[in-house]
């Protein structure tokens, strides 16, 4: 007789597996010897008429124009128009919308980001872009090596067909040279790079990718970055620690999975220099969402395997935040369970115990996210001395119907740190905006049998959830919840510098606070 155990499951780990690949970045004001030169092409206002922008490039533009008038671009922005070049062997044309006398980061990150998308298949490409500012020139980069993605892991028979993404992306600018540049260029490299683990990440279906195997991938990450020579250090609790410890929340959204849950903690601390701040980041980690009792539709459901977007950027940026050497301590916490339909289930009316003891009554075991986050943020602020604490998830569909699929929330119990943050993801690119957490929707998750329920009003479902986990923060602690439920993945077209699946939203920004609270 063979024994099986039913949790006996053989997987190969993403890690054995051949990682996306990525381009290599450099910024340059020499000679162009690429196989394709991109500029941009805008529409004067009113007028309509065609407007070349070459940044330094000099280019006959009068017989550009009459051809791409020919071939009727527009200028339009994700319009990419590809024509035969004379010193390089195309020109590739991207539209930047209106024509301007200065264009923003984002503009240029998009069109660099589009650019790079066509040009797919194709080895080398040098930008020339207008830009203003050295913050524009590294949005160029930062949208040339974003648009620089493929995913084709699980393909083999249509693996060939698949167009490999630009090997070497050169940004033509005279704005910043020698070591800065080099610098400038290596910074994008990163943010690339972990962009990259964190879309693989999501793209990665429940069948290769479960809390374990997570826990593993990010494992392996840090040590291929360097790991303790960084000052970044992983643990990870398997199930039978997280029972024996009380984190009920995790506990309970992963006991109907025969993948049990994990916790993995981050932990970096600046090697040689004087810690400036110390930030907690925290993000929702189901790496299947089915809604568990609750069971969602078939339709859709597949986009469920999105539903760890969260922990992906908060450990993708506390990795980068480490590579690139920034003064600022990062603990990172991925609460990781697959919310699953088996008799070991959680119930609709179960009571479960918090980390730290609060009682919740699970009245709808699909806001599980909630429940993993509450032990998680919980767990944070033991760590101490932190200066704030941000909490990265796709938590409610109410999300997506408020703000749509470009357009993430942020709730606080802190006005400065909000805007703070806001200001900063206007430099990212990422868009978010501010959602008020009203007091009078808080009764609604009031319980008659325990501490709290995990559901309140229906109506401004997205504020219930902010208000839910706002009860395992104090006061005192500046917090900001980062609700991702749209913008995490895109089922629609590429646009921009952002592909098909797994957008990466929610690294960039968090990198960029901790570049800003480190000048
Ligand atoms: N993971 C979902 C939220 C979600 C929906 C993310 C759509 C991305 C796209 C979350 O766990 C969930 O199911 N939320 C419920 C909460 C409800 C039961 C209170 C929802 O929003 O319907
Ligand atoms: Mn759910
Ligand atoms: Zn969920």
């Amino acid at each position: 007789m063979v024994s099986f155990s039913h949790r006996q499951l053989t997987l190969r780990p993403l890690s054995e597996r051949r990682r996306s690949i990525m381009s290599t970045i450099k910024v340059s004001d020499g000679i162009i010897k690429d196989e394709v030169l991109v500029v941009g092409l805008a529409t004067k206002s009113g007028k309509g008429a065609l407007q070349l922008e070459s940044g330094e490039v000099d280019l006959d533009d009068k017989s550009l124009i009459s051809i791409l008038n020919d071939l009727g671009a527009t200028g339009k922005a994700d319009e990419v128009t590809l024509v035969p070049g004379t010193s390089t062997r195309l020109i590739a044309v991207t539209g930047l919308g209106k024509a301007a006398s200065t264009y923003s980061d984002e503009t240029l990150r998009r069109a660099a980001g589009a650019a790079a998308r066509t040009l797919a298949g194709h080895s080398s490409a040098t930008f020339s872009l207008p830009a203003k500012k050295v913050s524009s020139v590294k949005a160029i980069a930062e949208g040339a090596a974003l648009g620089s993605y493929l995913f084709d892991q699980f393909r083999s028979s249509t693996k060939a067909a698949q167009k490999s993404p630009l090997k070497s992306i050169n940004i033509h600018s005279s704005l910043i040279k020698g070591n800065d540049a080099k610098e400038l260029a290596g910074a994008v490299q990163v943010i690339s790079k972990y962009t990259t683990l964190v879309r693989d990440l999501i793209n990665t279906p429940p069948s290769h990718l479960t809390p374990d195997s997570f826990s593993k991938i990010i494992v392996d990450a840090i040590k291929e970055a360097g790991g303790a020579s960084l000052g970044l250090k992983v643990t990870t609790m398997n199930e039978s620690q997280l029972k024996s410890k009380g984190y009920g929340g995790i506990t309970a959204v992963g006991q109907g999975s025969v993948n049990p849950p994990r916790l993995v903690h981050i932990s970096y601390v600046p090697k040689g220099v004087k810690t400036l701040k110390k930030y907690a980041f925290v993000g929702k980690g189901i790496t299947f969402d089915t809604g568990g009792l609750a069971l969602k539709p078939a339709q859709g459901m597949e986009a469920m395997k999105s539903d760890m977007s969260g922990a992906a950027a908060v450990c993708g940026a506390a990795i980068a935040i480490a590579v690139l050497k920034l003064p600022i301590a990062i603990d990172a916490w991925a609460p990781l369970a697959e919310n699953m339909v088996s008799d070991s289930a959680t119930r609709p009316s179960d009571i479960i115990t918090m980390y730290g003891g609060k009682t919740i009554e699970v009245l709808n075991p699909d806001a599980e996210g909630r429940l993993v986050l509450g032990d998680a943020l919980v767990r944070a602020q033991e760590e101490g001395d932190l200066d704030g604490i941000i909490d990265v998830a796709t938590l409610t569909g109410a999300q997506v119907v408020a703000l749509g699929k470009r357009t993430s929330a942020v709730m606080t119990n802190n006005e400065k740190f909000s805007q703070h943050f806001l200001q900063i993801s206007e430099q990212s690119g990422e868009s978010f905006w501010p959602m008020p957490l009203p007091q009078e929707l808080r009764a609604s998750l009031d319980s008659p049998v325990a501490d709290m329920a995990n559901i309140g009003d229906r109506m401004g479902g997205m504020l219930v959830a902010g208000l839910f986990l706002k009860e395992f923060i104090p006061d005192e602690l500046p917090w900001l919840h980062l609700d991702i439920a749209g913008p995490a993945y895109n089922e629609g077209a590429a646009h921009g510098y952002t592909p098909v699946g797994g957008t990466g939203i929610g690294l960039r920004t968090l990198v960029a606070l901790a570049q800003d609270a480190a000048n």
